[in-house]
């Protein structure tokens, strides 16, 4: 009892820092008796069968008793049909099961993470990835698909490069058991990264801004197929059925994406750039609200719960120079380069007031004796004084309305 409490303790505290300044818009636990169809369609968006050779039927998926949602392969042609892949041509003699979440369920940007068995028939494969609502196979997230070894698995992102040719990133996650019980696997989407998460333990980091940039709406797609991937694993039908099981799926979604405004609470001033410069290392202050494209700030998700915020009229970050740890770091605006010191924070201080946040420089973290805040000078707090970085002195000089724009 007490050694399932202290796990269940660190695996949530671990999540909480993956998805902070996230809010949980999905939580899929297959509760029997029947999958919800109002998030899930059977089959791929396109059709019942894709680059493997199980053509997919609804009667393969169910819903269990326990809880799972269980997909079965099985050695039974179900469609006279060969198809030319990537792998080869290919004869589709098996049937499997898929679903996938299109036109009910599409999101950009975030943290999903889902909970699931590997069957362990290595010449299955099984995948989860993410494809635009339109039916297109790219852009394509992969959060994991296991196609040999189940003692490994792959990810990767599939984009179309600026010569207009498609393009894929693949690895392997090696010394990851995946048939042998339930394991996580987990992608942040961050506006310029990705990262990818096995049982809550970062895996890879890629950071691919130009492409990321064109990545609208994803689906998500769970399948379970045969060979096509996974041919070099011979096909040996007496190990069929074999069952791929998902226990539960759960995806946040970032509190804040858009346009804003940062009013002090104390003072009341909004934060903005020294007039309106386009400089770079132009000064970051507090003034009054004249409703100018400098006191409005771009929040992005960048991922592992971090935001940039970019000015309305010169697109540069709020940006602590030199990565300063000590009290009275004066800020700027810079180039945004995805400097740890250009990454913020967003903590809410009362939960009663999800408006106001404190704004906490990323780079600090860990580097600084304590954490450093946004603040108005408490020396000074006119109009048009200089912000500064100050540790966290529980003052509204450091609190922050956020007024969505
Ligand atoms: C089915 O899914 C929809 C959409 O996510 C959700 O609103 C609803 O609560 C779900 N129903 C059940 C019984 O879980
Ligand atoms: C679901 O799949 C698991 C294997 O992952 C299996 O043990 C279980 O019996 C299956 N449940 C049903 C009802 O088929
Ligand atoms: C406020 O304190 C800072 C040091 O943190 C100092 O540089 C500045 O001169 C002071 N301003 C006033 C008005 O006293």
């Amino acid at each position: 009892m007490i050694t399932i409490c202290i796990i269940s303790l660190l695996v949530s505290s671990v999540t909480s820092q993956l998805t902070h300044g996230q809010t949980r818009v999905l939580y899929e636990s297959f509760d029997p008796p029947t999958l919800n169809t109002s998030l899930w369609n059977y089959g791929y968006p396109w059709g019942t069968y894709y680059t493997h050779r199980a053509n997919t039927n609804q009667r393969l998926v169910r819903v269990t008793q326990d809880g799972y949602l269980n997909l079965t392969a099985i050695k039974e042609r179900s469609i006279t049909l060969g198809v030319m892949t990537e792998f080869g041509p290919l004869d589709i003699d098996f049937s499997s099961g898929a679903v996938n979440t299109n036109g009910k369920f599409c999101m950009k940007n975030g943290f999903i993470d889902i909970t699931l068995r590997v069957p362990p028939t290595e010449s299955t494969w099984p995948a989860v990835f993410l494809v635009p609502e339109d039916s297109g196979r790219v852009p394509m997230l992969t959060i994991m698909e296991a196609f040999d070894s189940r003692s490994r698995y792959a990810y990767g992102f599939k984009y179309t490069n600026s010569k207009g040719e498609v393009e894929e990133q693949n690895f392997i996650a090696d010394n990851k058991q995946t048939s042998d019980n339930l394991h996580r696997y987990g992608l942040d989407w961050g506006y310029d990264q990705i990262t990818w998460y096995y049982d809550d333990k970062w895996v890879n980091t890629v950071t691919k801004s130009d492409e990321l940039k064109q990545v609208d709406s994803l689906c998500l797609v769970i399948g379970l197929g045969v060979g096509g991937k996974a041919q070099a694993s011979t096909i040996n039908a007496a190990e069929y059925p074999s069952v791929m099981s998902v226990d539960l799926l759960e995806v946040w979604r970032p509190k804040y994406d858009g346009f804003y405004k940062f009013r002090n609470v104390q003072t009341g001033l909004l934060l903005e750039i020294d007039s309106a410069s386009h400089d770079w290392s132009a000064s970051v202050l507090q003034w009054h609200d004249n409703g100018g494209d400098w006191q409005k700030w771009h929040v992005q998700y960048a991922g592992h719960g971090q935001f940039r915020l970019i000015t309305g009229h010169s697109r540069f970050g709020l940006d602590n120079p030199g990565s300063g740890v000590a009290d009275g770091t004066k800020l700027i605006q810079y180039p945004y380069h995805s400097g740890n010191n250009q990454l913020w924070k967003l903590q809410i201080v009362d939960e009663s007031k999800p408006d106001i946040v404190q704004l906490i420089n990323v780079y600090t973290i860990g580097n600084a004796d304590t954490p450093k805040l946004v603040s108005v000078p408490e020396n000074d707090t006119s109009a048009g004084v200089q912000l500064h970085l100050w540790r966290d002195m529980n003052s509204d000089l450091q609190k922050w309305q956020m007024i969505r724009l």
